[in-house]
């Protein structure tokens, strides 16, 4: 009888212990090695705002893959906010919205795995999505586990309606969360850059946004009501000095999704890829993949500048020179090689004539060094996918307004 409820007593210590919660082990720290290279795929938000469903989602993955998009490297589809209801359910759950996804996530997630993709969801660190859908706040190891259920691979994680709360904290805590779950995700956070997540983001996420909306136009700012705007992609790659140093492989400067084959004309989207590919940027689609022209499609699968973002030195290019509104970009990749490129911001043809033996690129972040006196590369036009010599000779072309030359300078 002794021994009975001796045994007892101990069984009771143990669930005591248990109920206090011993046995539910917190993980923290991001999923490592998930995007060694800039994450590539597709988001719904720049064509379809939350105007989506199961239908577009199916087709995008069906285009994905036999446009060769995917086979280039995109191979992320991603869900911007409005795929759920206004309200979580009596348990507080996420609910996906039915009249969108008539045959729930879990089978729409299953058919684009099936495809050889990977998916991805959005939500918010506040209260509310942009949108005014669920936020997560309060919610995010619930949310975790409901995103970790539905097998998902990437979660963007936006910023809207968190008025008092820490980024670095509330970030934190979700990614903390993920990594509790057990499925690893790619954490996408969705910042804006204004709470400096370059300086805290990489044990917490593999990319961040370092900006506001992106706009498809070249140079401008669209005013929206209220006290935001969104930007053409040149703000966006002027808009934050000195931040390319916490660029790197699994930790990217994230510049937001492409515009590439939305409002643009095919020069300035030829640009825009090029920039975004000398960034390190990650290559999200944003358009309409069931009407893209060939000319598009073209743009986003350009081996030669895909892998100038691939580059597996992860290193963010920075502007070299700029006169008279003809920039020098440059980018250090592996094997000793560079990749250069012209731009002209400006509204008139402009003549390039660069005389190699005159420059020394040097790269002090990342400690690189170009000497074009003393070394000669060969020279590839990767735009025309052409070898064109050497830098034994200067270089001369016309090109113009709101054009690029892109060139690959390989030892
Ligand atoms: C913010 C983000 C966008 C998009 C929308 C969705 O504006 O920066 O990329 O996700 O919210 O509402």
């Amino acid at each position: 009888m002794k021994r009975l409820l001796f045994t007892l007593l101990l069984s009771g210590f143990a669930i005591g212990a248990f109920s206090q919660g011993n046995v539910y082990k917190l993980e923290s720290g991001k999923y490592e090695g998930l995007a060694m290279t800039p994450p590539m795929g597709w988001n719904s938000w720049n064509t379809f705002e939350t105007n989506i469903d199961e239908k577009l989602v199916k087709e995008t993955a069906d285009i994905l893959v036999s446009s060769g998009m995917a086979a280039a490297g995109y191979n992320y589809i991603v869900l911007d906010d409005g795929w759920m209801t206004k309200e979580r359910d009596k348990d507080g759950n996420l609910v996906p919205d039915p009249v969108k996804f008539p045959n729930g996530m879990k089978a729409l997630i299953d058919y684009v795995h099936a495809k050889g993709l990977k998916f991805g969801l959005y939500n918010c660190a506040g209260t509310h999505t942009c949108a005014g859908y669920p936020g997560t706040r309060g919610f995010e190891y619930q949310d975790a586990r409901f995103y970790a259920n539905l097998n998902i691979d990437f979660l963007k994680y936006d910023w809207c309606n968190t008025e008092g709360i820490n980024a670095k904290e509330a970030y934190t805590t979700m990614s903390n969360a993920l990594k509790t779950a057990g499925k690893p995700i790619v954490f996408s956070l969705c910042e804006w850059g204004d709470n400096q997540p370059w300086e805290w983001g990489k044990p917490v996420g593999n990319l961040w946004r370092i900006s506001g909306d992106i706009y498809p136009c070249f140079d401008c700012e669209y005013k929206h009501e209220g006290n935001w705007s969104s930007w053409g992609f040149m703000k966006i790659l002027e808009m934050r000095k000195d931040i390319r140093k916490y660029s790197g492989p699994d930790h990217w400067n994230d510049f937001d999704m492409l515009e590439v084959g939305n409002d643009m004309n095919d020069t300035e989207d030829k640009s825009h890829f090029t920039m975004w590919s000398m960034m390190s940027s990650p290559l999200i689609a944003g358009n309409d993949l069931r009407k893209m022209t060939k000319e598009t499609l073209a743009i986003l699968t350009n081996k030669e500048l895909i892998a100038i973002n691939q580059d597996k030195l992860g290193i963010q290019g920075f502007k070299y020179s700029a006169e008279d509104g003809l920039e020098v970009w440059v980018k250090p990749l592996s094997d000793g090689n560079w990749a250069i490129t012209f731009l002209n911001r400006s509204e008139a043809t402009k003549k390039i004539n660069f005389d190699w033996k005159k420059h020394t690129i040097k790269d002090t972040d990342f400690n690189m060094e170009a000497n074009l006196a003393t070394t000669i590369y060969k020279i590839k036009d990767l735009w025309k996918n052409k070898m064109i010599g050497s830098t034994k000779k200067a270089f001369s072309a016309e090109i113009p307004s709101h054009d690029v030359i892109t060139l690959k300078l390989m030892k």
